[in-house]
């Protein structure tokens, strides 16, 4: 079960190694290896394989397409977990978006402790024997730097939060060849999930000098960029995209993140993408947020650091990038269920217990998320 660090802050000086820029999976064959293996989501290209072939130095590599659809569950990893048992590997390379970085993470965790316990805090410090290597296929989750492994509770119909810090990876690789291709309003609305990890962690009760700084970085390129989705995409520019996103994703991981994320986490029992479902409470969590006096001074200092006029602009950002892709799809699950999730006591109370949310800058309860939803749903 993940455990809360308590409101003190925190500087993790263990980082990964990064690789990036052009041809930024070649850098894998300074890594010495004998038995690799891959775990990927179901669009990786035969050409790509090859190319993660003749990266590794190891003498043998398999290549397993994830058995989990969405967030894993114990039941959906097994079948992987047992190929990577009879495999034996050590290096695992998770290539896919978000939910393939995080399976893969728990496949790994079963492999090397076949008796490891998701309710269990005990076990938070993994020495591993197997390399890991996240090489994410989309820019937002930041999955790659994220010390949690997001789980699907079927009992619950709820997210569920594995967190360890041996869970970031320790090698990650930033290739804007894999993106280049990903279909653009799938990449334009990932960047609201980047934004919302930036803006919410910076807000958030956790308050870390040391990754504001990140969180102003992320916001200024993502600012700076994002129009190069719906342009004519060159992969510099996305490199720099993916860094924004890996910023984000280091200031969520240091930061918890607050009411957007406590809310989107519900939806995915609706079918509702994370980063579609961020898109859907973000602007409105925002206002509701900066009623109070220090959130808005907060929120305006951020917008000035990260390159905008005042705080207003970084809203008008907000709602810019979220108009830039099709949302009417889960709008409209939003307000087809409205009334059923008003009176669902459970999907507010999972939101108030929700381990993602947990940062909010203004003490979340029942009618403070009601009153949010009800206004993103009018
Ligand atoms: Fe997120």
């Amino acid at each position: 079960m993940w455990e809360p660090q308590g409101m003190y802050s925190k500087f993790l000086l263990r980082q990964p190694t990064i690789l990036f820029g052009p041809h930024a999976i070649m850098g894998l064959k300074t890594y010495a290896c004998s038995r690799a293996v891959v775990i990927h989501g179901s669009s990786l290209s035969d050409a790509y394989k090859q190319k993660v072939a003749q990266a590794c130095s190891a003498f043998a590599i398999i290549f397993i397409a994830k058995t989990w659809e969405g967030e894993p569950t114990l039941e959906t990893l097994n079948p992987t977990v047992a190929k990577v048992e009879a495999f034996n590997p050590d290096l695992i390379i998770a290539i896919g978006g978000g939910s393939v970085i995080d399976g893969a993470k728990m496949v790994r965790t079963y492999f090397e402790f076949p008796f490891f316990d998701v309710h269990e805090t005990s076990f938070s410090m993994l020495n591993w024997k197997t390399t890991f290597v996240a090489v994410p296929t989309t820019i937002g989750s930041g999955a790659e730097i994220s010390s949690a492994s997001v789980m699907y509770n079927e009992t619950l119909k709820t997210k569920e939060f594995v967190v360890s810090q041996q869970f970031i990876p320790e090698i990650i690789v930033l290739d804007a060849a894999l993106i280049q291709d990903a279909p653009k309003h799938i990449l334009l609305s990932s960047m609201v999930d980047a934004l919302s990890h930036a803006i919410e962690g910076y807000l958030s009760l956790i308050d870390n000098m040391l990754v504001d700084s990140y969180a102003e970085k992320a916001i200024q390129i993502l600012s700076k960029y994002y129009q190069v989705i719906t342009e004519d995409i060159q992969q510099d520019q996305l490199n720099k995209l993916q860094l924004a996103s890996l910023f984000g994703g280091l200031v969520q991981n240091h930061c918890i993140v607050g009411a957007t994320h406590a809310l989107a986490h519900q939806m995915s029992a609706y079918g509702v993408s994370h980063s579609n479902a961020i898109a859907l409470f973000l602007p409105t969590v925002i206002r509701k947020n900066i009623e109070d006096a220090n959130v808005k001074a907060r929120f305006e200092q951020l917008a000035v650091h990260s390159g905008f006029k005042n705080g207003d602009a970084l809203l008008t950002f907000v709602d810019l990038i979220i108009n830039t892709f099709d949302l009417s799809k889960a709008r409209l699950v939003l307000k087809e269920n409205k009334a059923r999730i008003l009176t669902d006591d459970a999907f507010f109370e999972n939101a108030l217990r929700d381990k993602g949310g947990q940062g909010n800058p203004v003490r979340m309860t029942k009618d403070f998320l009601v009153a949010i939803f009800k206004t993103a749903s009018a």
